[in-house]
C-alpha cells in the first residue's frame, strides 16, 4: 500500500516528502479553505514539491460546470487528478476526463456499488470514506476490503485510496484489507512513526555510550 498525504498545508506536504514515503496528495475543498490560500497557487507549489497525483476537487454540480473547472487544473501539471464527487453527473465527468486521458479520484464513495460505477465511468482512483463511515456506526474498513475483493473478482484496474483516516490502526487495517492507497492527514503520520520503546531505547542507547565513555 502506498500513501499519499490529505492536507493543503506546504509545510506538511514538504516534511513528508523529505521522509521518502509520499507517492502522492489529496486536497479537498474544506483543506483548502482551512489553508486560507489560493486554490491554484497551492496546487502549482504541491506539483513541485511532489513526484505523483495530487488530487483538485471540482464544486459544481453538473457535468459540464465539473469539465469546465478541470480545465486551468488539469493545465496546471499531467500530475493533478481531478477529484469528482459520486454523483450521476460525477460519473458523467469522469467517463469524459478518461476518454481525455486525465486522470480522475471519485471521492465520497460509501458502497461497494458506488465504488463498482465509479471504476466502469473510467475512474483512476476511487476513495471510500472510513472515518466518515465509523461515525456513523457502520465499518469503514470493511468497505475497503469489499471494494477490494469485488475488484479483484471482475480485474477492475481502479486504485483504492482508503480515505477520512482518523488513527494508525486504520491504516494497517487499510493496508490488510487491499487498499492500494491511504491517503493520510499529517498528523496520522506522525503518530505512526513513534513508538515509545524506539524513544526509550534511543535514550538508553545513548546514556549507556556516555557511561562507557566517562572520563
Ligand atoms: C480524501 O480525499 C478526503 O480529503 C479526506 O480523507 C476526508 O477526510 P475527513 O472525513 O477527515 O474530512
Amino acid at each position: 500500500m502506498k500513501f499519499f498525504i490529505d492536507t493543503a498545508n506546504v509545510d506538511e506536504i514538504r516534511e513528508a516528502n523529505e521522509w521518502g514515503i509520499l507517492s502522492g496528495v489529496t486536497t479537498n475543498p474544506s483543506l483548502i479553505a482551512k489553508s486560507g490560500r489560493n486554490f491554484t497557487e497551492v496546487l502549482r507549489e504541491i506539483v513541485d514539491i511532489v513526484d505523483g497525483s495530487v488530487s483538485a476537487e471540482v464544486l459544481s454540480d453538473d457535468a459540464e460546470g465539473m469539465l469546465a473547472e478541470a480545465k486551468p487544473l488539469a493545465s496546471i501539471s499531467e500530475q493533478i487528478t481531478i477529484k469528482v464527487p459520486m454523483t450521476a453527473e460525477g460519473l458523467k465527468a469522469v467517463h469524459r476526463f478518461s476518454q481525455q486521458g486525465i486522470k480522475t479520484n471519485v471521492t465520497l464513495v460509501f458502497s461497494v456499488n458506488q465504488a463498482l460505477m465509479a471504476a466502469r465511468a473510467g475512474a483512476t482512483y476511487v476513495s471510500p470514506f472510513i472515518g466518515r463511515l465509523d461515525d456513523l456506526g457502520h465499518d469503514g474498513v470493511q468497505l475497503i476490503g469489499e471494494i477490494a475483493e469485488v475488484f479483484d473478482l471482475h480485474g477492475v484496474e481502479t486504485e483504492i485510496i482508503a480515505a477520512s483516516v482518523r488513527h494508525p490502526l486504520h491504516v494497517t487495517q487499510a493496508a490488510e484489507s487491499g487498499a492500494h492507497i491511504a491517503t493520510l492527514p499529517y498528523a496520522v503520520m506522525e503518530k505512526m512513526l513513534r513508538h515509545p520503546l524506539t524513544d526509550q531505547g534511543i535514550e538508553r542507547f545513548k546514556k549507556d555510550w556516555e557511561q562507557a565513555n566517562k572520563g
